[in-house]
């Protein structure tokens, strides 16, 4: 809706065109055969098309994280299923998703519409805390075990997750990725990275995104709920990698602060090789 309109029709009238807005798209992709996740589910894992999103990071997946068919693989934060949807086309039989993340409504949806007919396809709900998608979380991110095994997995992703935990969150989250990655198995990693370039795109008003408020350890552009985007500087990234036992095979930053010349995608993405 264009802002000047936006501003003349009151937000429960606007929710009720968005709701019905939605409902019409539904039964588009039902009348062209798709089973995906109904519209008024699918906003808490971002803006832009969902499968486009979805799409690209399957190409990502293959050609810097080296997926391969039949990989097993972990999605920590797995949403709605954005990512496991196309990787349903792409794992063999001989490989396994695992995927785990506190929107119960996320979870539920992708065991009903993708474990019932990919049965090497499973998600679990973990009730963890988070003030913006899980509030009531009966549990702390910075000291959740992941319910698996050590070594288990050949390649490990997060995408537009790390932009959502604080830090001590995201430094179990390292270790548990570090435990539950198999030796030579990778991480794809997605971030908000602070660095002076950043900085000054930022600065420069080249995105409305700023992430100007400094939190301990972290930056955010949302002071009234900071979990709903959060920045970290790149040197504390890296010194997570330098801690081993995952190490930084390559970092391409991304378009989201106004960067020209990235690798295409929006958030900033780093590659791990764990040794
Ligand atoms: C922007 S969404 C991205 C979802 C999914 N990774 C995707 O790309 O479609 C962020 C996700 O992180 C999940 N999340 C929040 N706190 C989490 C935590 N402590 N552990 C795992 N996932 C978490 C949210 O529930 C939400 O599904």
């Amino acid at each position: 809706m264009p802002t000047t309109l936006k501003r003349l029709v009151p937000p429960p009238v606007r929710r009720v065109l968005r709701n019905f807005q939605g409902v019409i798209l539904d039964r588009i992709d039902a009348a062209r055969g798709l089973d995906l996740p109904p519209h008024r589910l699918r906003g808490f894992v971002g803006d832009g098309s969902f499968t486009a999103t979805g799409e690209e990071h399957l190409r990502y997946f293959i050609e810097y994280g080296k997926l391969r068919p039949d990989h097993k693989v972990l999605d920590v934060g797995c949403g709605i299923g954005r990512m496991a949807l196309p990787l349903t086309r792409y794992l063999s039989t001989k490989g396994e998703y695992h995927g785990f993340d506190p929107t119960a409504a996320g979870v539920n949806w992708c065991t009903e519409h993708i474990s019932s007919r990919f049965p090497n396809f499973h998600f679990k709900v973990a009730d963890l805390r988070n003030e913006f998608y899980n509030p009531l979380g009966k549990y702390q991110p910075e000291n959740f075990r992941f319910p698996y095994q050590d070594n288990s997995f050949d390649f490990i992703f997060l995408t537009s997750v790390f932009t959502h935990l604080f830090p001590d969150a995201m430094r179990n989250y390292f270790s548990e990725i570090g435990r539950v990655l198999r030796q030579d198995g990778r991480s794809f990693i997605t971030y908000l990275l602070i660095n002076p370039e950043s900085v000054a795109l930022m600065n420069a008003g080249k995105r409305k995104l700023n992430f100007r408020h400094k939190l301990n350890g972290c930056w955010t552009a949302y002071t009234d709920n900071p979990e709903a985007g959060l920045a970290f500087d790149e040197a504390t990234i890296r010194s997570h990698y330098q801690a081993g036992p995952i190490r930084i095979e390559e970092l391409k930053y991304g378009n989201w602060c106004g960067r020209q010349g990235g690798y295409g995608g929006y958030q900033d993405l780093i590659i791990g090789l764990k040794e």
